[in-house]
């Protein structure tokens, strides 16, 4: 078993009085790609969002390298090399895609006056499109741009939340390229999908959630993606 770079252990989380999370355990290793399963609102989003800080847990623990960050704020996360691309993107809808990319996240060590090659070379359809504004975008293009934005800030760790929803399938094949180059760059992945051939050909492990609570976990090379299936269908 490699050493973990994210760590989860009993991680509860509630919203208000209403328990969300329950002694939820996951690992992360270093460049490795975890999917995470389950139906709608049994509780992905809200554990990316524990991940990242913007919720703190009732109990439990947030393990990021040799550092607790269970009481750290989202910036802190972000500088130590989390990086979130949210369901639903989060660009900035006013400005160009050239000032999506270029202009400060907080979490960026290093500002830019021109767009890096780098960005080019993943997404090769963002070049095309710099002085757009960004919700003038498609949806698979604001994926591609939220995607390219987040690696600028260098993440050992992304966190991904369903990056193909509601994406025409030549762009997903796009996206699915650069998360597989971002991967082999040595990026580790948290990865939530609904699209489970997508995830399988991406993540090393699996775990599936319902409820709130991890119900199963393994390696996808030990199991074939249909037998998760069950768990996902209504
Ligand atoms: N801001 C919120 N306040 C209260 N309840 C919420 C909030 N966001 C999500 N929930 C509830 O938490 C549960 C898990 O939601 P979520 O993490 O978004 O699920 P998933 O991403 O798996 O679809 C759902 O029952 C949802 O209704
Ligand atoms: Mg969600």
């Amino acid at each position: 078993m490699k050493e973990a770079l994210l760590k989860l252990e009993k991680l509860n989380v509630a919203y208000g009085e209403s328990l969300i999370l329950r002694d939820v355990d996951l690992e992360v290793a270093a460049g490795e790609a975890v999917c995470l399963l389950g139906r709608n609102g049994v509780g992905k989003t809200t554990l990316l969002k524990s991940i990242m800080g913007i919720l703190k847990p009732k109990s439990g623990k947030v393990l990021f390298g040799k550092d607790d960050f269970t009481q750290s704020r989202p910036e802190v996360r972000a500088q130590s090399g989390i990086g979130y691309v949210p369901q639903g993107r989060e660009i900035f809808p006013q400005l160009s895609v050239r000032d999506n990319l270029i202009l400060g996240l907080a979490a960026r060590a290093q500002a830019f006056d021109a767009v890096p090659e780098e960005v080019y070379e993943l997404f090769p359809a963002l070049k095309d499109l710099l002085h757009r504004k960004g919700g003038d975008l498609s949806g698979g293009q604001q994926q591609q741009l939220a995607i390219a934005r987040i690696l600028l800030t260098r993440p050992k760790l992304l966190l991904l939340d369903e990056p193909t929803e509601g994406i025409q399938p030549s762009i997903i094949d796009e996206i699915e390229d650069a998360i597989h180059k971002i991967k082999a760059t040595g990026v580790a992945i948290l990865l939530v999908e609904q699209y489970l051939q997508f995830a399988w050909r991406l993540a090393d492990n699996y775990y599936v959630m319902e409820k709130g609570t991890i119900i199963s976990k393994g390696s996808t090379e030990s199991i074939g993606e249909e037998a998760v299936q069950q768990h996902l269908t209504v």
